[in-house]
């Protein structure tokens, strides 16, 4: 499918898949988005009450590498490890990673969205002292893991253009690859994504979402 590079709201980069007509972050501000659902409402929440080191996170769909980004930049604010496993089914272009922003945006240098995306997939890479990437080219339906994971970050397209993968099945195998007390966050908060989510037996909080959006889901298992 055909993608290009389009600048949001905020002023950062994102892809767009333009039969779709739909983006990998929202329009009024990707890195804004990113921060806000997956930081803010996601890891800052476990660094808040998740007594675990290191934390354990499993990112569905790692794109552009904007969320592990983030993650690596708040990280190295705080003395705890982080061990960031990421699925993606299509991988992004050497073209397209040259032209994502963010790195200029965020004051790091260039090297380090670099050092993500050129990390070897299927091996524990540690990229600093604190962070390991564990990249796995496949499709999420397809991911098993003996690994128990603290965050998921639950980053796919919407339902419109991916109805599967917002299924009761999908949720049900997240459960299983969460630690007890594990969070999930998620930009969606479709209604039959949250009664799913609580038949499970996920406790699921609506959040405010990002700007744009009225709302988005944080759910934990307890
Ligand atoms: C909304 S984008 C978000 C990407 C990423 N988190 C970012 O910040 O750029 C969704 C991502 O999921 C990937 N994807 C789509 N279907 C998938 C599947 N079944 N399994 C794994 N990845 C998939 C896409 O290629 C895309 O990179």
């Amino acid at each position: 499918m055909k993608r290009q590079i389009v600048i949001t709201g905020d002023g950062s980069a994102t892809i767009q898949i333009e039969d779709w007509k739909e983006q990998y972050h929202s329009m009024h501000g990707a890195i804004q988005e990113s921060e806000h659902v997956f930081i803010n409402s996601g890891l800052k929440q476990c660094l808040n009450i998740i007594d675990s080191d290191p934390i354990k996170i499993l990112e569905f769909g790692f794109g552009t590498g904007l969320n592990a980004l983030l993650t690596f930049q708040e990280i190295e604010r705080h003395t705890i490890d982080v061990e960031y496993t990421t699925i993606e089914a299509y991988p992004i272009s050497e073209e397209e990673i040259a032209a994502l922003n963010y790195s200029d945006l965020l004051g790091m240098g260039s090297a380090v969205l670099l050092s993500f995306h050129n990390a070897e997939w299927e091996k524990n890479v540690k990229l600093s002292p604190s962070f390991t990437l564990r990249k796995t080219k496949s499709h999420f339906q397809s991911f098993h893991s003996e690994d128990r994971f603290t965050l998921v970050y639950y980053d796919a397209f919407g339902a419109r253009v991916q109805p599967e993968l917002w299924e009761r099945s999908i949720f049900e195998k997240i459960y299983n690859l969460l630690e007890v007390d594990g969070i999930l966050v998620t930009y969606s908060s479709k209604g039959s994504v949250r009664r799913a989510m609580e038949d499970i037996g996920f406790k699921v909080e609506r959040l405010k979402g990002p700007p744009g959006k009225r709302h988005m889901l944080r759910a934990s298992k307890i």
